[in-house]
């Protein structure tokens, strides 16, 4: 199969960046094509670690990168990123990289609103990353997005900053936060401008053209299903459709060149931030895993809430995504554990039992896991190369992961 996208399965951090670099070197393209720099994808190649949040992961193994029009960028954190790797001595040009045109920015006044929303939500907060991916795409579904392509068209700047402003600063007024002056914004889009217009371009016609030579293109999910606007445990999800079906949209390609769709899953659960997660661990076990499996955020830092793998979950994911295959990270961090749970399902109001995270956000906080318990494994699965050196019970686990889910992994 030619093309690959790979996606999150279950709340981010499932360790797609890794996928993803091991898949790059069978591919001449990858392209990131939703999220923005709320994403960390963490590389290890030979002695250095990249840490990557916006560069599609292929620059590492000297692939073209291309960064679609389904992203919200920041150009600051771009550049920056750019000469972050530069000191670890990957040189990113716009030979390697390419922007579609028609992204949309993210402006100082995002993450500004981002964080004042936050603070206003107080023990409600969602617990975003602070990056200004909701209002940036807010803005974008408003019309009143300033776009990569806008700063070729300097003259025209002004005026859409008069419009944007005058929704953000009304807001932010109305928020107690501080607002923006045109003249700061405008001088920094001017300050880009020379910079990032060398790596716009229509990447459609670029894809246009790999698909007719036959060129191998990955495209690089951000985040996961469930945290997709529309299918995660929504309010607590990003801003973005998450599924492989957005590769298309946001990279401007039609649905027959994703290809195969891969779902990466950790061996157990994880999330950061606020929302629903059923088979949440809050005890010794829980922290174990946390420990074990260095669960810190790459954006953020911030300590990521551990539980058993939610099979149920992953089922529906592996539904709503259009999950063909799964890779399953992480198996290690279970070693020495005697005893595992899987859920299989969720009991509601204390009866009836369902296969399905319900939709409503209390009825989700109100799902009860039911489990399948598990044998563990004392040895260790790390360096397996194949089910052989794994030890038995490890098997038997990911082979009822599979039939859960109904993918091989
Ligand atoms: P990768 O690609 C895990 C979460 C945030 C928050 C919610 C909304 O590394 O898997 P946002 O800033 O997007 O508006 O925050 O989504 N979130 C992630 N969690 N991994 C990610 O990306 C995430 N990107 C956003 O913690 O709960
Ligand atoms: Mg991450």
């Amino acid at each position: 199969m030619a093309n690959v996208a790979v996606i999150g399965a279950q709340w981010g951090d499932e360790g797609k960046g890794k996928v993803v670099d091991w898949l790059a070197s069978r591919a001449e393209i990858v392209v990131r094509f939703q999220g923005g720099h709320n994403a960390g994808h963490t590389l290890v190649v030979g002695d250095q670690t990249y840490k990557l949040s916006l560069l599609p992961s292929g620059l590492v193994r000297g692939k073209l990168g291309i960064i679609g029009n389904g992203v919200v960028l920041d150009p600051q954190a771009l550049l920056d990123e750019i000469d972050r790797v530069a000191a670890q001595g990957l040189k990113v040009t716009p030979d390697t990289l390419r922007i579609a045109e028609n992204t949309p920015l993210i402006l100082p006044v995002h993450p500004a609103l981002d964080r004042a929303r936050e603070a206003a939500r107080g023990a409600g907060a969602i617990g975003t990353t602070g990056r200004g991916i909701g209002p940036a795409y807010e803005d974008k579904v408003a019309r009143r997005a300033i776009r990569l392509c806008d700063l070729a068209e300097p003259d025209t700047l002004s005026a859409k900053l008069d419009e944007l402003l005058l929704h953000h600063n009304t807001l932010l007024r109305g928020l107690g936060a501080p607002e923006f002056a045109k003249d700061e914004l405008l001088s920094l889009l001017n300050g880009w401008a020379p910079r990032l217009l060398p790596f716009a371009e229509a990447v459609w016609e670029r894809l246009d053209e790999a698909r007719r030579a036959n060129a191998r293109v990955l495209f690089e999910g951000a985040q996961a299903v469930m945290l997709d606007v529309d299918h995660g445990t929504y309010p607590f999800v990003t801003s973005s459709n998450t599924v492989a079906g957005s590769a298309a949209a946001g990279a401007g390609i039609g649905p027959d060149a994703i290809g195969t769709v891969l779902g990466i899953a950790k061996a157990y659960t994880t999330r950061v931030g606020s929302g629903p997660f059923p088979t949440e661990l809050h005890d010794e076990v829980g922290r174990g895993l946390g420990d074990r499996g260095r669960e810190f955020g790459t954006v953020t830092g911030r300590r990521r809430r551990c539980g058993w793998f939610d099979a149920c979950m992953v089922r529906q994911a592996v539904k709503l995504g259009g999950i063909q295959g799964l890779a399953l990270t992480k198996l290690d961090v279970l070693d020495g554990m005697p005893q595992l749970r899987v859920c299989t399902g969720y009991r509601i109001g204390g009866g009836e039992v369902v296969r399905r995270l319900p939709g409503a956000p209390g009825a989700q906080a109100a799902a009860e896991p039911v489990y399948e318990e598990m044998e563990g494994w004392s040895g260790s699965t790390r360096g397996a190369r194949s089910y052989a050196d794994l030890p038995a019970t490890a098997v038997k686990y990911v082979r009822r992961i599979e039939e859960l889910d109904e993918a091989p992994v």
